[in-house]
């Protein structure tokens, strides 16, 4: 629960990824007071009854909202998942003239009413959008950054959860680099428990073998896909992420998240957002320094950078 007193976060955007990230806020508790903010009036109104009819349920969280961007004063968390959404078939790099635009407009409402606030910027392409809004806003990298890889590193300690026969929460591995299509796993620091990756053995099965750390980062990194072909979009488990980091900062935490946040001479990328485990604290976000690639990871890393610099280019 939130250390900072009356905690409050705001969501921007009613859609099923800001609906879904209010409702998990409202029931792991992660701030005291949840809002939902949204142009559509009558979405938003509609989201806001529908999560506050179940407050009986939840904690001791309370919702409010609407289409008046006071709603958000006073934030101590603004996220934002405003914006287009991926189509079957389309990156979430497609995205990033449209909703630049988007959050082009709406960040100086935004820091009128919550200028105090951390920014996490859940709307994709999320790396790009971050580049772009630290820059017009200002702010220090550390209070405006990305959901980044967390859902993504979610995904793998799933799986790697699953074929090892252990819990997720004994699985310490990381996807790093861009919240698409050149993200990748940190395999050469991954464990279970201690013991690193490819030494693991689950009863009956034999150690993993590079190919299948292969396959299963490739499923990790086209998992949104066959979500978006099967239901259009994805929402929980983006929701959940997003509650996760709301709690660590409001919690002051300083919890090792792999958020993403605009790099400055870090393993010689500069000036682009990616995610790398980094502090999440009431102060915002810190990549930690310490964290080593092997070779490979590092070429992995730069292609990441060069794939978020070329699309951020190219923005008005
Ligand atoms: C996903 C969206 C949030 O990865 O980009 O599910």
């Amino acid at each position: 629960m939130a250390v900072i007193e009356n905690s409050k976060v705001t969501i921007v955007g009613a859609g099923s990824v800001g609906a879904s990230t209010a409702y998990a806020a409202l029931i792991r508790g992660s701030a005291r007071h949840v809002a939902l903010y949204d142009i559509a009036t009558a979405k938003v109104d509609a989201e806001v009854l529908d999560l506050a009819h179940g407050t009986q349920f939840t904690g001791r969280s309370d919702i409010t909202g609407g289409s008046d961007i006071s709603v958000a004063e006073g934030s101590h968390v603004i996220v934002i998942t405003a914006g287009a959404k991926q189509d079957p078939g389309q990156t979430r790099i497609d995205l990033a003239a449209v909703n630049a635009g988007i959050l082009h407009r709406m960040l100086p409402d935004l820091l009128g009413v919550a200028p105090n606030a951390i920014y996490v910027i859940v709307t994709n392409p999320c790396d790009v959008l971050t580049v772009r809004a630290q820059h017009e806003t200002g702010l220090p990298p550390e209070r405006i950054f990305a959901s980044g890889t967390v859902l993504d590193t979610s995904r793998l300690r799933w799986k790697l959860a699953q074929r090892a026969g252990v819990s997720t929460s004994s699985v310490h591995a990381y996807i790093v680099g861009e919240h698409g299509d050149t993200e990748f796993p940190l395999w050469s620091r991954a464990t279970i428990g201690t013991v690193p990756i490819r030494e693991w053995q689950a009863a009956g099965h034999p150690p993993m073998t590079q190919t299948e750390l292969d396959e299963i980062a490739v499923d990790v990194r086209d998992a949104a896909y066959k979500v978006i072909q099967g239901k259009g979009a994805t929402n929980y488990a983006i929701g959940l992420s997003s509650a996760r980091i709301i709690e660590a900062i409001l919690g002051d935490e300083h919890a090792v998240m792999p958020v993403s946040t605009v790099l400055r001479d870090f393993h010689g990328v500069d000036g682009v957002a990616l995610s790398v485990p980094s502090i999440v604290s009431a102060s915002g976000a810190t990549p930690v320094r310490e964290t080593t690639f092997s070779d490979d990871e590092l070429a992995l890393f730069q292609r990441s950078a060069a794939a978020i610099h070329d699309v951020a280019r190219t923005l008005p």
